[in-house]
C-alpha cells in the first residue's frame, strides 16, 4: 500500500515496488490520479494493482482504505504512509491549516498503524514505512507547520520501531530534501521562502531516484532512509552543537531573505 501515490514520490514508490513483483494498492485524495497510477501498473501485469480514492487525513479514511485493500488482496505486508501536505508558514497560519497539516502529515501515520499493527503482531510480521522529510530531522525554514508535523512523524516512526521492533514489526522513515514533485513546484509558484532553502541545500532528486534508494533500504531493513546522504552530516552537526547549528540556520534564513 502506498498513500499519496497519484504522483510524485508515492507514484514512483508504487511503480518501483510493482516492478519488484509486489501487488500494489495506490491511494490518494486525488482518486482519478490514483486510478491512473494503478492503470499503468495493471497494463504491465493484470490483477496486480488497485487505485483507491482515500482521505488519510481522517481515521475513518484510513480504516476504509485498509478494509478495501484487504478485501481485495488479503493482509497488507507493507504500508507506506507517504501522503503529505506542504502548507502553512508562520505564527499567523490559520488553525484550519494547522489541523490539516497534523492530520495528513502525522495523525494519518498513527491511524494507519492503529488499524494495522494488531494484525501484524498476530501474524508476527509487517512493515510500516512513512515519508517524513529532512525537515523532520533538521527544520524547515519558513514553515512551522511543516517542521512540527514532520518532526512528529519521525518521532512516531521511532516510537513504533522501539515498541514493536521485537515483535516482528519493521519500520523505516524516509527523510528526503528536495524532490522534483508537484509539492516542490507548487511551492515555487507561490514564492514560498522554504523552497529557496530546499533548492539551496542540495540537489533536487527525481522521484524515481528516491524510490530506488527506498527499495535498497527496505531490503536492508534500515530505519532512516536518506536519499540525500548529506542530511546525516547536517544532523550530526545539529546534535553535536545545537546553538551553533541554530545560528547557522538563522544565517541561512537571512541569506534566503536577501538580508
Ligand atoms: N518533494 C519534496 O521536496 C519532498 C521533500 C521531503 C519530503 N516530501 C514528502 O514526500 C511526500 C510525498 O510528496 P511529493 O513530494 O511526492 O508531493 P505530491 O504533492 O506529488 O504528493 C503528495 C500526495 O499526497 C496526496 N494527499 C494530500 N493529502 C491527502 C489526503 N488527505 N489523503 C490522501 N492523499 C493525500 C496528494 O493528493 C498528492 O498526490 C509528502 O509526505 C511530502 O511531505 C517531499
Amino acid at each position: 500500500m502506498v498513500t499519496g501515490a497519484a504522483g510524485g514520490i508515492g507514484k514512483a514508490l508504487a511503480q518501483r515496488f510493482h516492478a519488484a513483483g509486489a501487488t500494489v494498492v495506490v491511494a490518494d485524495l486525488d482518486g482519478d490520479g490514483a486510478t491512473a497510477t494503478a492503470a499503468g501498473l495493471l497494463d504491465a501485469r493484470p490483477a496486480s494493482a488497485l487505485g483507491i480514492h482515500a482521505d488519510v487525513g481522517t481515521e475513518a479514511g484510513n480504516v476504509t482504505l485498509i478494509e478495501m485493500a484487504e478485501t481485495r488482496f488479503g493482509p497488507i505486508d507493507l504500508f507506506f504512509a507517504n501522503a503529505g501536505v506542504g502548507i502553512g508558514t508562520d505564527l499567523d497560519t490559520s488553525e484550519a491549516v494547522w489541523d490539516t497539516a497534523f492530520n495528513v502529515n502525522t495523525h494519518a501515520h498513527r491511524w494507519a498503524a492503529k488499524h494495522l499493527v494488531p494484525g501484524w503482531v498476530a501474524r508476527g510480521e509487517g512493515y510500516f514505512c512513512s515519508t517524513a522529510s529532512a525537515a523532520g530531522l533538521l527544520s524547515q525554514i519558513g514553515s512551522a507547520p511543516y517542521s512540527m508535523t514532520k518532526h512528529a512523524a519521525v518521532s512516531f516512526a521511532e516510537w513504533l520501531s522501539i515498541t514493536y521492533g521485537d515483535r516482528g514489526i519493521k519500520v523505516s522513515c524516509l527523510c528526503p530534501q528536495g524532490v522534483n514533485t508537484n509539492m516542490l513546484n507548487a511551492g515555487d509558484a507561490l514564492g514560498m521562502p522554504s523552497n529557496n532553502v530546499v533548492r539551496a541545500s542540495g540537489r533536487v532528486l527525481e522521484p524515481a531516484e528516491v524510490a530506488e534508494v527506498v527499495l535498497a533500504a527496505i531490503a536492508a531493513e534500515q530505519f532512516l532512509i536518506l536519499p540525500h546522504p548529506e542530511v546525516l552530516t547536517f544532523l550530526q552537526r545539529k546534535t553535536g552543537d545545537y546553538d551553533r547549528w541554530l545560528s547557522g540556520m538563522r544565517r541561512l534564513q537571512a541569506r534566503m531573505q536577501g538580508n
